[in-house]
């Protein structure tokens, strides 16, 4: 089969890309290229040239491997076949079906002109990758829209409708047969001897750019994009395009993404976006195990976490029932949702009939008899197992034999809620992170007989609800909040030792973090964090930190207080210097001699903890692979993208290195600092983690 098929529609040539699953830009497709784009120069009867992509779908990207293994560099580059394009002497025209992205739109982008269908979207998510366009696609897209959309997009990847890349002028026409309009568009432009338009030698969007344009956009992005290297060289790029001439422009944006590519980011980045591929398969689950089809869903609780979840559901088009034992509390519930509705359409990020719909779908009840139609039922009750115990009795009854009961518990043991019902082959934990309806993880919890149907069938469900699903194993907190409690600990023990809240927060924030630990500590509300501490079991020689406990008699709940580890105005924190006197009156109680404590120890001491659980939770098979702790820290705690999640960072910083360091810090900071022993293991073999990829080979 090759992988560009020649045809003749009258007196257009028709490219066709044909490269499965995606038609990703190999070199088979590079190589197919030229040679049909020297057939249809050479063919007398072509008046035109189309470039499509097989199945409806254009090419949405070059090959990820092949940038990793350089094989993008071997000739004929895509840059070998924009020259060839850009030579024409008949027009051509990109027949734009499907998501025409990245490698794909720079090769749109080089056409003459461009038709898309309606569903059509178009886009440059390189930065996702910690890439940047490296086939003109800064210089095109700008000289086609503009510098100030350019940034916008290029920077953010996000894809664009068709609609919207109409309007800024990326593409021409939308036709439901884009193929056919391409085809008219090349005849149309023949007929009426248009001149070819060399889209890397528009000058009018690049004419008189305000420098003034791109210092503001920086200040934009600035924190968005802090510690990243790709959305800068971006600005750089687009900065160029308007500014250089046009040879010195593309040569620019090359550097830099040859600069990016080499970078360590880049290689940290690919590894996240496998990883989270990696991450939905499961042994024993295989392509024979069909997950159950959810037509209709119910959740039961409509507080912070039901609520958010039914818009899930609702977002993805799935009718669903939300439970409330009483009419006042499903009140209150569902108008949180529409108003949740009501603040994205006034945000611009959800169009009104959009938002209308996904209200419809959500239906409040007060009866159980009334889920008996939902295929999967989802409990976000009060953290409280004979609270649980009672829904699931009542689930059990009541909801269709096939539906699978799911509990969103963030600590709760799986198998003993399964065990209240007849059915605990199809009890599974889904653990949504808060705001549900944003948040992209989906931690999905096996208890000891959830059957492979039920997994298979959670794990489609976060696809179909556009989370990232990664499987843990049913112990105290999986794999996230397990690994978070040493990191949280961990914190106010460096308070202790003479810390402050703001420098732990600016640590972690300047290594990446969203957010630093005591910020977010504030966010989830400290009474929550104290809830969940006191239900643990610590082994004989650990302890908590009293700071908690402390901040909570005096009122410092965290934001929703006004005051916790911060004192707050808005959303905006300040320091607090009553905080700073709980925690040296905790210091003295505990007879700690406080000490100025350098930004590396915070670093260290608050990293390690994550790695060594990390280990821990590995060797128990709590998690399938490596790669799924990095992608549950990446979606769910704020864990910098770009440095891979924390077990990727160990290995990237050298397993040795981190068993050195933590046998460094034991003997002064406990028990809890003793390496855990797959780590010690791996230490001395010179191993990475298990199952998960080595990352050099990116
Ligand atoms: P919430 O207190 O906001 O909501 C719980 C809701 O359940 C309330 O509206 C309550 O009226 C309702 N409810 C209580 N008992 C009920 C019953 N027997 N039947 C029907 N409805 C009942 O609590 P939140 O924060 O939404 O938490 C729910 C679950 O989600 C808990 O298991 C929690 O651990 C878990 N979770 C919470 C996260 C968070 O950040 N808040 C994150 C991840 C999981």
């Amino acid at each position: 089969m090759p992988a560009v098929n020649y045809a003749r529609a009258g007196d257009v040539a028709i490219l066709e890309i044909a490269n499965p699953p995606v038609n990703a830009l190999s070199l088979a497709v590079r190589e197919g290229l030229m040679e049909g784009l020297a057939q249809a120069y050479a063919d007398q009867g072509v008046v035109a040239v189309a470039i499509c992509g097989a199945g409806g779908m254009f090419p949405a990207g070059a090959d990820i491997n092949e940038i990793a293994s350089g094989l993008a560099l071997t000739a004929p580059m895509i840059l070998d076949v924009q020259a060839r394009m850009e030579a024409a002497t008949k027009p051509l025209v990109a027949a734009l079906e499907g998501n025409a992205l990245g490698g794909g739109f720079e090769l749109a982008l080089t056409c003459h002109w461009r038709v898309a269908t309606p569903a059509t979207t178009v886009g440059l998510p390189e930065v996702k990758l910690g890439l940047i366009p490296g086939a003109g696609g800064t210089q095109r897209f700008t000289r086609l829209a503009g510098p100030q959309a350019a940034l916008e997009a290029i920077t953010s990847g996000a894809p664009l409708p068709a609609s919207r890349a109409l309007e800024l002028g990326l593409i021409d026409r939308i036709a439901d047969d884009a193929l056919g309009a391409a085809a008219a568009l090349g005849r149309q432009a023949v007929r009426e001897r248009w001149p070819l338009r060399i889209t890397s030698e528009l000058k009018e969007h690049i004419r008189e750019v305000s420098g003034g344009l791109f210092t503001a956009f920086r200040q934009k992005i600035a924190a968005r994009a802090r510690g990243q290297l790709a959305p800068w060289k971006i600005i750089d790029s687009i900065e160029a395009a308007c500014t250089r001439p046009k040879a010195e422009g593309f040569r620019f944006e090359r550097d830099c993404f040859i600069e990016c590519r080499d970078s360590p980011q880049r290689r940290a980045l690919t590894h996240v976006f496998f990883a989270e591929r990696e991450a939905r398969r499961i042994p024993g689950v295989g392509p024979e195990v069909k997950p159950l089809a959810v037509a209709r869903a119910a959740v039961i609780g409509a507080g912070t976490m039901g609520g958010g979840i039914a818009m899930c559901f609702a977002n993805a088009g799935i009718p669903v029932r939300v439970l409330e034992l009483s009419a006042d509390a499903l009140g209150r519930g569902l108008a949180l949702i529409a108003k949740n509705y009501a603040g994205s359409v006034s945000r611009g990020s959800l169009a009104p009939p959009r938002a209308e719909r996904a209200l419809s779908l959500i239906q409040g009840v007060t009866g159980y008899g009334e889920l008996g139609e939902a295929d999967i039922v989802i409990e976000a009750v009060f953290e409280d197992m004979n609270v649980k115990k009672e829904v699931f009795v009542q689930l059990d009854r009541v909801a269709a034999p096939q539906a699978i009961l799911a509990t969103n518990t963030s600590t709760l043991d799986i198998d003993a809620i399964a065990a209240v019902t007849s059915r605990p082959e199809k009890v599974v934990g889904t653990h949504f992170f808060s705001p549900a309806n944003v948040m992209r993880l989906l931690e999905n919890v096996r208890g000891a007989r959830s059957s492979a149907q039920t997994l298979a069938t959670v794990m489609a469900l976060g696809k179909t609800l556009g989370k990232v699903p990664v499987l843990a194993g049913n112990c105290d907190g999986f794999i996230g909040n397990r690994m978070l409690m040493y990191y949280g600990s961990e914190a106010e023990f460096l308070l202790e030792e003479g810390a402050t809240p703001e420098q732990i927060d600016r640590v972690m924030e300047g290594f990446g973090f969203a957010m630093g630990p005591l910020a977010v500590r504030d966010l989830a509300g400290n009474d929550v964090g104290f809830l969940i501490r006191k239900g643990r079991k610590l082994p004989p020689d650990e302890r908590f930190s009293p700071i908690l406990e402390r901040l909570m008699e005096r009122g410092r709940l965290g934001q929703k207080a006004g005051k916790g580890f911060y004192r707050y105005e808005g959303r905006t924190r300040i320091a607090d210097p009553e905080v700073l006197a709980i925690i040296e009156a905790v210091s003295r109680d505990l007879k700690i001699r406080r000490r100025q404590i350098p930004d590396e120890e915070i670093l260290d001491r608050l990293l390690h903890p994550l790695v060594n659980e990390g280990a821990r939770i590995l060797d128990e098979g709590i998690a399938l692979r490596a790669g799924d702790i990095d992608v549950v820290y990446v979606n769910g705690y704020g864990f910098p993208a770009w440095r891979g999640g924390p077990m990727y960072w160990a290995e990237q910083a050298g397993l040795k290195r981190v068993v050195e360091t933590m046998q460094r810090l034991a003997p002064s900071h406990g028990a809890r600092w003793r390496p855990a022993p797959l780590l010690e293991q791996l230490a001395a073999t010179g191993h990475g983690w298990p199952g998960i990829r080595d990352p050099k080979s990116r």
